[in-house]
């Protein structure tokens, strides 16, 4: 019974949803759209939430996830002499990217496929980003890769006191920067400058970074 009352729960959540981030359509992470998502969209799809979110059988990486995880591979994680604080293999709120970003896994492979068939892949790719499983080629500007290396680190524990002058402190509120932008109020990951519903900002960005204003919420330089 309890389960039963959660799942409505989570079900209604996805309903109200659907009304508040309707901008998600108009994005490049609308695959069920040539026009949106022109590089990568899948023919003979209708549904857009369904590629990212499923309102049964949910994984648990991010809320009614619907997405194929990786297995991870180990990824080569970002490295210089100047880094303070330790750097780990990538959390869940950077796999969750990962899964699609990093072109090991099709875009298209999903855990619940709308209707009762269980999982498998949704559509047929289209589009120059995709190759022909539906996975991002290299060649996309949207291609991550493996090798995290030369990209901004993630999967780093925050910790302003191992560079007092470079860093902003934490508040210990999830209410106010940069505590707001960490996972789990501890980790830097993808989902600390992207929100992949919105594309308001360009590039999926969760606030604007005019001014390096973004930057700056943890950086102090
Ligand atoms: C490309 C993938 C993707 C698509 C498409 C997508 N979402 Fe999400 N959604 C996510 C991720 C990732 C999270 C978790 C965000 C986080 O943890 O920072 C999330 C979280 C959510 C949440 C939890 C609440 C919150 O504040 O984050 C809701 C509700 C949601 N999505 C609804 C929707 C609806 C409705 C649609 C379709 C209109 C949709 N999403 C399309 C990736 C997606
Ligand atoms: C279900 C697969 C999927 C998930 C999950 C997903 N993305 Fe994407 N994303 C894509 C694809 C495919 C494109 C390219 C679409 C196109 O060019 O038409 C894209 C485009 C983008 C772009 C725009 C790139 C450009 O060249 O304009 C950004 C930025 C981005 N994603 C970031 C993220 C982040 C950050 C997350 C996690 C919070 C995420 N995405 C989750 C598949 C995904
Ligand atoms: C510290 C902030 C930050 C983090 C963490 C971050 N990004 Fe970004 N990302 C940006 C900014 C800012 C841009 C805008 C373009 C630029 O300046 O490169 C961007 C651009 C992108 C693009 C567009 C193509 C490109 O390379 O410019 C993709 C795709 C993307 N990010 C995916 C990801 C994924 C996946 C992760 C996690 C592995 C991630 N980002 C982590 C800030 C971040
Ligand atoms: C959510 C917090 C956060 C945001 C937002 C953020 N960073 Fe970072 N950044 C960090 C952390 C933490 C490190 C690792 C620092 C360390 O270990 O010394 C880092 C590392 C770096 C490094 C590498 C430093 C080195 O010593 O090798 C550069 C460069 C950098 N960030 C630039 C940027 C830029 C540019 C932006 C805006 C697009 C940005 N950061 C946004 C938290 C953040």
């Amino acid at each position: 019974m309890k389960y039963r009352k959660s799942i409505i729960c989570l079900v209604s959540v996805l309903a109200v949803a659907t009304v508040a981030w309707a901008g998600v359509k108009d994005t490049k992470h609308n695959f069920a759209s040539a026009t949106s998502s022109p590089n990568a969209y899948f023919s003979g799809t209708t549904q857009p939430c369904v590629f990212c979110h499923t309102a049964h059988n949910a994984g648990s990486e991010a809320p009614l996830w619907n997405h194929e995880n990786t297995a991870p591979p180990l990824y080569d994680v970002y490295g210089s002499n100047s880094i303070d604080m330790t750097i780990q293999q990538p959390h869940q709120g950077s796999l969750i990217c990962l899964s699609c970003h990093d072109g090991t896994i099709a875009i298209n492979s999903l855990s619940n496929l709308p209707g009762p068939s269980g999982a498998g892949n949704y559509g047929f790719p289209a589009g120059a980003a995709l190759d022909g499983l539906g996975r991002l080629t290299a060649t996309s500007s949207a291609f991550i890769g493996t090798d995290l290396s030369n990209d901004h680190p993630v999967g780093i524990i925050y910790d302003a006191t191992k560079d007092p002058t470079g860093f902003v402190n934490k508040t210990g509120s999830s209410l106010s920067y940069p505590d707001k932008l960490l996972q789990d109020g501890i980790y830097v990951e993808c989902s600390s400058c992207h929100n992949p519903h919105d594309d308001t900002y360009t590039n999926f960005l969760i606030e604007s970074n005019t001014g390096s204003a973004l930057c700056q919420r943890c950086h102090t330089k």
